[in-house]
């Protein structure tokens, strides 16, 4: 399989347009055979659903090139599952878990020459996404929807790669208490579009949310769980309104059965920052991006970790996530899918 001719090395987080999308229409109360692409564009009714009322949900998964030259996925069950949860939640038909795993293998397959190369530094991004595409004026779920999977190929999610970021605790809430924060809808995002373009221009990576009701507690940052460190102690976030990380899944089983570290899922009260000793944003697309420093309106807490490269404990879990991933490491039962 002749590869493209792409600097893999010097990828971005950017979109590039690759050979195939997969894509299935459901129409009259069900979801046609669906099929390979070469269509990168949607003509929709300027009245769609997904246009006016943002009805859209959506994934990322990702695809490797092992060490042994095998192309693999991760977990894209729990894709599947999390993407019927997502549409449910906006009143949309689930796409078949099954076939949506089929899918994922199908499009990977059939872009082949666009996954990035073992030992590159880049991956291929895939983005499951269904939305409701008939025209909708009065507020109510559409009645046809169409999902695809784009692929495409992906460098790191920060500039930098594993450079320690800085984290602003956000001015603006993420997720209401009873509302979307746990799904994966692209509402969720677009309230978020302000609020990172107000922390870019600050000078700061990302935000980091508090909970929305008291302000008082860690959530998530607009695109990723994040996870601490002390001792030798694992600990995450446990909220009904963030999203749940497959990454971070992953994490805590890594934590406990390959390093022999506890785990912790629990509130995290913001006043407890200042006594972890690393943190690392996870997620599908940040992998494990380490945190060298959150600032809170003023409050500085910078993680002994510093600002020059990942803690070692996050390193240790980042290596074992990777090499399960690119098949340096034997993977748990089921984690890795074939291509
Ligand atoms: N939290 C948010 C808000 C996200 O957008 C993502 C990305 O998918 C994550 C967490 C990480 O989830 P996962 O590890 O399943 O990619
Ligand atoms: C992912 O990690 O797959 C996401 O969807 C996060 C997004 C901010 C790119």
């Amino acid at each position: 399989m002749t590869k493209q001719n792409i600097d893999w090395g010097n990828l971005g987080f950017n979109y590039i347009r690759t050979d195939k999308s997969y894509v299935s229409d459901y129409r009259n109360g069900s979801w046609d055979e669906g099929h390979l692409t070469p269509e990168h564009t949607i003509t929709m009714s300027e009245c769609a659903c997904v246009l006016q009322y943002s009805q859209s949900v959506f994934e990322g998964l990702k695809a490797y090139t092992t060490e042994d030259g095998r192309i693999v996925t991760f977990r894209p069950d729990l894709n599947a599952s999390r993407m019927a949860s997502s549409a449910a939640w906006l009143e949309m038909p689930a796409f078949p878990e099954d076939r949506f795993i089929d899918a994922v293998l199908r499009v990977v397959r059939a872009n082949e020459s666009w996954v990035p190369p073992y030992g590159s530094g880049a991956t291929m991004y895939l983005r499951p996404f269904e939305f409701g595409i008939n025209s909708v004026i009065g507020v109510k779920p559409a009645d046809d929807y169409q999902f695809r999977i784009l692929t495409t190929p992906v460098g790191p999610y920060f500039k930098g790669g594993a450079k320690p970021v800085t984290l602003k605790i956000a001015d603006f809430d993420r997720a209401a208490p009873r509302g979307t924060g746990h799904i994966k809808a692209g509402l969720n995002y677009a309230m978020s579009l302000h609020a990172i373009q107000q922390a870019h221009r600050e000078g700061f990576n990302e935000n980091l949310y508090p909970d929305s009701a008291t302000r008082t507690k860690v959530e998530e940052t607009g695109g990723a769980n994040i996870i601490f460190i002390r001792d030798n102690k694992f600990i995450t976030v446990a909220s009904p309104s963030i999203l749940p990380s497959i990454t971070r899944r992953s994490l805590e089983y890594i934590a406990e059965h390959y390093l022999g570290m506890e785990v912790e899922e629990r509130e995290i009260p913001l006043e407890e920052l200042s006594e972890f000793e690393e943190a690392g944003l996870c997620g599908t697309a940040a992998v494990i991006s380490p945190v060298g420093k959150i600032v809170d309106h003023g409050r500085e807490i910078c993680f002994p970790s510093g600002m020059e490269k990942m803690g070692p404990k996050t390193q240790k879990l980042y290596d074992t996530l990777t090499g399960i991933q690119m098949g340096r490491i034997e993977a748990p039962e089921g984690w890795i899918y074939e291509v």
